[in-house]
């Protein structure tokens, strides 16, 4: 079975509509270069915000020292208009080193990626779910997958989506066992044949084949990658769907999942004000 999600989108344009419905919040999404990957990924925000009511700014800081992003991030903080700010992925490097994204102001973190933000998934209480990870927990609920008990194998362990998505698995009434592999795993195959729920998240493109894949298992596919100028997950969808009893397609799996919790945050992110 494809796991179609355009029916968890409906759901949640229907909600972030109602939440808008007196005023269209501002979404405002910072990056260092405006090359194409940068520019195709906000394109595809402002196309689903203007859906549900909601503003897009496009800041492309190139050039700008770590000093002056600081003082710009900070600004942003203080604009009242603002109700929600992202910043694109990957940074530049001297920029990773001195924590610009903890310069978010973790009210406005609607990405969930301030150290403030992320920490609170460990103890369960967050003002905002990761939008991947949470777009990974829609998918389990809709389709009604069953967790409890069962074997989930997660590959990739990175801050956006392996352990955030780690920590909303952990939680009671989830109650799956887990287990995150990642590029030093040894013997990859001999984990994810044993998953129930194979989560892959590795940037590799279609990298996943059937035969590590546990036949009537459930596979769910975080990875977008470009291959041959195509779209394609970490997943050989074709070879993997023949052996899984449900799996989440590239493109219109879970990345539109993922963009719609993003603006239901921004969404959360005004109304907090
Ligand atoms: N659908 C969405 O909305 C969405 C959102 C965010 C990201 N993504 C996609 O998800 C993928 C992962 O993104 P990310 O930001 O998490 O990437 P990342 O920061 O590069 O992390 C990749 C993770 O995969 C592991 N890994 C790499 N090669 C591996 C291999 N051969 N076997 C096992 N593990 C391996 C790495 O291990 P080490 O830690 O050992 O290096 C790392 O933990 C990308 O394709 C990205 O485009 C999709």
């Amino acid at each position: 079975m494809i796991l179609n999600t355009k029916s968890i989108c409906k759901r949640l344009r229907d909600n972030i509509i109602t939440l808008n419905h007196k005023r269209s919040p501002l979404l405002c999404c910072i990056a260092f270069s405006d090359n194409g990957a940068t520019l195709s990924y906000f394109r595809g925000i402002e196309k689903s915000a203007e859906k549900v009511n909601t503003r897009v700014r496009q800041e492309i800081l190139k050039g700008k020292s770590i000093k002056d992003t600081i003082t710009f991030i900070e600004s942003l903080n203080h604009e009242s208009d603002v109700d929600g700010i992202i910043i694109s992925r990957p940074l530049p490097l001297g920029f990773q080193k001195k924590g610009i994204k903890d310069i978010i102001d973790p009210v406005k973190d609607v990405d969930c990626v301030t150290d403030e933000n992320l920490g609170r998934l460990i103890t369960g209480d967050f003002k905002y779910i990761p939008p991947t990870p949470g777009a990974v927990m829609e998918i389990i609920k809709e389709f009604r997958i069953e967790t409890a008990g069962k074997n989930t194998i997660i590959l990739g362990r990175s801050d956006v989506v392996g352990k955030p998505l780690t920590m909303l698995l952990l939680q009671k009434g989830v109650d799956t066992t887990i287990t995150i592999c990642h590029s030093k795993t040894r013997s990859l195959s001999s984990y994810t044949r044993t998953a129930d729920i194979l989560i892959t998240a590795i940037g590799r493109p279609k990298f996943l084949k059937s035969d590590m894949v546990r036949p009537g298992s459930v596979v769910i596919d975080v990875g977008i990658n470009v291959k041959d100028g195509k779209l394609v997950g970490d997943i050989d969808f074709e070879d993997v769907n023949r052996v899984a009893s449900m799996v989440t397609p590239t493109p219109g799996g879970v990345g539109p999942v993922t963009t719609y919790i993003l603006l239901l945050n921004v969404a959360k992110a005004a109304k907090r004000k």
